[in-house]
């Protein structure tokens, strides 16, 4: 009545494909995002690692003293001043120019949609030269 050959099989494959998600990313977990660090400015506003763990915090710092206070001006630990504007000083020309390359990569990695860009208007970036070549 019963193929067993055909059932242990059958049970086998279901098996394997039940587990597949297990298997397959076993050891692949997805890289960490690679940000370019900008060229010319070698100095933020804070440490790396301040501003690694506490840039959204700084980011709503520096918007609520422009819109609230109209303070436009932050001092850095170093004694550097600085606008405090997230296109003219954050999104610079020196600095990070290419949001794609540095805010996006981290972004997209961790799934945060950051809704600034609905108003705030992202540096113009040149479309890439070449296309990726393909693997
Ligand atoms: C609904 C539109 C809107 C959104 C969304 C928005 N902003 Fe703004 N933001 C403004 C406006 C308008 C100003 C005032 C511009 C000025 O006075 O220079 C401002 C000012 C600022 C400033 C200070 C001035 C400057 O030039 O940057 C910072 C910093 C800032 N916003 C950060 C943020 C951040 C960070 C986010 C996302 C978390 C954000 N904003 C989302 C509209 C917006
Ligand atoms: C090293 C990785 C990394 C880079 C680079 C980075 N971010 Fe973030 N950002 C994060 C992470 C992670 C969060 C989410 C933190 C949380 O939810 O506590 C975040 C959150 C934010 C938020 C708050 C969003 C929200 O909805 O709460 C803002 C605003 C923001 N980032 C702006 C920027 C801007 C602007 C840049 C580029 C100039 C940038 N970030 C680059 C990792 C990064």
């Amino acid at each position: 009545m019963y193929d067993g050959g055909k059932i242990i099989v059958g049970i086998i494959i279901g098996l394997v494909l039940l587990t597949f998600p297990i298997w397959y990313t076993h050891g692949m977990a997805p890289k960490r995002p690679e940000v370019k660090l900008p060229e010319k400015e070698k100095q933020c506003v804070q440490s790396k690692e301040y501003m690694k763990t506490k840039h959204m915090q700084l980011l709503d710092l520096w918007r609520d003293s422009v819109v609230r206070v109209a303070q436009r001006s932050y001092v850095a630990p170093n004694g550097t001043k600085y606008d405090m504007s997230l296109q003219n000083t954050c999104m610079s020309a020196e600095c990070h120019a290419k949001k794609t390359e540095f805010c996006d990569r981290c972004h997209d990695y961790t799934g945060v949609v950051p809704y600034c860009w609905d108003c705030h208007i992202p540096p113009k970036e040149e479309p890439k030269e070449k296309p990726e070549e393909m693997h």
